[in-house]
């Protein structure tokens, strides 16, 4: 069995023009060949009916067998059935003429042409008649315009869309140049005239001499007679104590006694018996001229009690040194004899000057119960 062969869509075309040409066919005719799928058909009359200008929406799927009548199906009513190669004459003819194509023939019951879209089965019944702004899309189409200017120039409207740059430029009027504007000359800011200076203000003349002493017065008054000045003077003057004390508590006190060796004067203004009492206030001593152990001697006793240290007093009436502390009692060549001194008074270093004069040596004590009285530093022998 040999394969059947693949027609073209030329040969289909032919075909059909073909059995156009003869009329109906005859019953029991064998077709001439089998046709192909509809697919490619279909995009070449959507092609061409773009390129006439019309809506590429036209799509006839058309079965095997309508190309080659089946055997068994019986003739449309009214003549013979339209074929593809007659519609896309009649699609040619309404894009050329801008009328819409008459049919040529009765279509073929739905039942046999089954479209892809419905309005590819309503273009394929009914083909709409082109708008008139169709030719002046096309022709948009054809002057490089984009797809807003052709709409735009379908719908007809005054509000410009999307142009080419040369419309736009041809539409760009240049602004109407405006007169440059001349400075205007600043007029000088009015200055408002100064203010009448008042009389507080105003400088007042120099007071006299008098005037000015009066001033001072009343404020030496007022600021020494007031509280304040009262309080501030009592301030500066304990400041100023506080700061003579500090002074004077940096330095060294200074020792005022007198000198420990002295001259008391000639051995005969010492009467033999006598107790001078004028050294005792400043020099703390009694200068005696007195026997001891039976030899006349002057001799300077010191004036300090042996008990507890008190100054003893001369009692010339009763011819001894009586201690007021707690009465002990010394007789006139120093020794003790009542109360409760222990020991007798001290006597210090005498002897005579280059000058004759009787000279005290305070830095030097002699005691009687050290038997240092018989000392010669110890007295001066009358
Ligand atoms: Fe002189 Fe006591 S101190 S008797």
């Amino acid at each position: 069995m040999a394969e059947k062969k693949k027609l073209s869509v030329a040969e289909i075309m032919a075909a059909a023009r073909k059995a156009d040409s003869k009329g109906a066919a005859a019953p029991g005719s064998k077709p001439p060949a089998e046709p192909k799928p509809a697919s490619e058909p279909v995009e070449a009359q959507s092609a061409q009916a773009a390129s006439a200008g019309q809506e590429p929406v036209q799509q006839v799927v058309e079965q095997p067998a309508a190309a080659a009548p089946a055997p068994k199906s019986k003739p449309p009513a009214g003549g013979a059935k339209p074929s593809v190669a007659e519609i896309l004459a009649m699609a040619r003819a309404q894009a050329k003429d801008g009328q819409p194509p008459q049919p040529a023939a009765a279509p073929k019951p739905a039942a046999e042409v089954r479209p892809a879209k419905p309005a590819a089965v309503a273009a394929a019944k009914t083909p709409k008649p082109a708008p008139a702004e169709k030719p002046a899309a096309v022709a948009a189409v054809a002057g490089g315009k984009d797809t807003a200017s052709i709409l735009a120039a379908a719908r007809k409207t005054t509000r410009p869309g999307p142009m080419s740059k040369a419309e736009a430029a041809a539409r760009l009027k240049p602004a109407p140049e405006r007169p440059a504007k001349a400075p205007a000359a600043k007029a000088p800011a009015a200055v408002p005239p100064m203010p009448a200076r008042p009389d507080y203000a105003r400088r007042q003349p120099a007071k006299d001499a008098a005037v000015a002493a009066e001033d001072r017065r009343w404020f030496l008054s007022v600021a020494l007679g007031s509280f304040l000045g009262i309080g501030f003077t009592s301030l500066a003057t304990t400041l100023g104590l506080w700061t003579l004390g500090l002074a004077r508590f940096m330095f060294p006190n200074i020792l005022t006694e007198p000198p420990s060796r002295f001259k008391v004067g000639f051995p005969g203004d010492f009467p033999p018996g006598a107790v001078e009492e004028k050294f005792k206030a400043l020099f703390g001593v009694w200068v005696v001229n007195a026997e001891y152990q039976g030899e006349p001697q002057i001799f300077a006793l010191r004036t300090v009690c042996t008990h507890l240290g008190c100054t003893p007093n001369w009692l010339d009436a009763e011819q001894k040194f009586k201690c007021p502390c707690h009465g002990s009692g010394f007789y006139k060549d120093g020794i003790n004899f009542e109360g409760p001194a222990p020991r007798p008074l001290e006597r210090y270093a005498i002897s005579l000057a280059d000058d004759g004069q009787l000279e005290i040596d305070k830095s030097k004590l002699f005691q009687e119960e050290m038997g240092q009285w018989n000392d010669p530093a110890s007295f001066v022998p009358v």
